[in-house]
């Protein structure tokens, strides 16, 4: 049988699962994760900015590495998670009481660090994560705060001389459909690319959940993006449910993933998915949203998830 990212293939596309560190002991999951099932990863914390510039000016890439090394090893591309975000930020920039000129120089410099550290080993880059409120006004956080959504531009920039191989790309949730936030996200791209920044990609993170329902429109949002010149990808896909699960959540998750799939394969410049790890072993959900889990296609025991799996296979 074919693996997903075998599937995907075909299509010209890839298919990843994000990873984290602690995993990477253990080899039954590595074992899956290396083993052909994923043509490409994310660091799911490795590269964020806490881990990369603990300290101000000391750069730490011993974790990130790992990941990078991993994927090198088993022929998988690498998405590099997350230049520019409101959270996972080291304390020493958090508690700076930074002028404008010296947040922009701390920006620059971390990226320049960072992302040239990773040039030429990884595909891509989530220069900017999550800027955007749910009404798609600009984030109330120390970027917005202090720079103005200038920051994104200066962040794009920064990137783009660091590593010119990589894809650019913002990255934000509850974009995937239509609405107030994923129309601001589309008139920043169109911005962007009418001012001559350095934009590639427009990242949609898919963190859905079985009672919220689907987002609305995904095929045509998506499209409408890859209308403006950019790719789009699927980079954090996981539908979670209320526990416990029962056989009609997990119809429904099937059904949201096959339809996330099918997203992605009809739309041209869609390069790809990536599920947030995939094996509720290691899922962000049950410590993050209360009494919910079962996100992923592959259990706590990692076994698939037959009809989850496949769901995605068969839209692939
Ligand atoms: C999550 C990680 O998976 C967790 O391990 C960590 O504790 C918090 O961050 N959107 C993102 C990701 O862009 O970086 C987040 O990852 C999940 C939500």
């Amino acid at each position: 049988a074919s693996t997903l990212n075998q599937l995907a293939r075909t299509q010209g596309k890839y298919f990843g699962s994000a990873t984290d560190n602690p995993e990477l002991s253990d080899s039954a999951y590595t074992a899956i994760l290396g083993g052909g099932e994923f043509g490409s990863t994310t660091p799911g914390n490795s590269m964020k900015w806490d881990a990369t510039e603990p300290q101000q000016n000391q750069f730490s890439y011993a974790r990130g590495d790992a990941v990078v090394d991993f994927a090198e090893a088993h022929d998988m591309m690498v998405r590099a998670h997350t230049l520019v975000w409101h959270n996972q930020l080291p304390s020493w920039l958090t508690s700076g009481n930074w002028s404008a000129t010296q947040l922009t120089s701390i920006l620059q410099n971390h990226i320049a660090n960072v992302a040239g550290h990773y040039a030429g080993k990884v595909y891509s880059w989530d220069v900017v994560n999550e800027p955007f409120n749910e009404d798609g006004t600009y984030r109330s956080d120390l970027w917005y705060n202090t720079l103005g959504s200038g920051y994104i531009a200066t962040a794009l920039r920064a990137a783009r001389a660091a590593d010119p191989n990589a894809k650019l790309y913002i990255n934000d949730y509850n974009t995937e459909g239509s609405g107030a936030k994923s129309d601001a996200m589309y008139n920043l791209v169109k911005s962007l690319k009418a001012q001559g920044v350095p934009i590639d990609g427009v990242g949609f993170q898919a963190h859905l959940a079985v009672q919220y329902g689907f987002p609305p429109g995904m095929q045509a949002n998506l499209q409408r993006f890859a209308d403006l010149g950019v790719d789009v990808a699927i980079t954090e896909l996981d539908v979670r449910m209320e526990l416990p699960a029962d056989s009609a959540k997990v119809a429904t998750q099937a059904t949201y993933y096959a339809n996330v799939t099918k997203a992605c394969i009809a739309v041209a410049r869609c390069v790809g998915i990536t599920i947030w790890d995939y094996t509720d072993k290691y899922s962000w959900v049950p410590g993050t949203f209360n009494g919910q889990g079962s996100a992923l296609p592959w259990d706590e025991n990692l076994n698939k998830k037959p009809s989850v799996y496949d769901a995605i296979a068969t839209a692939l």
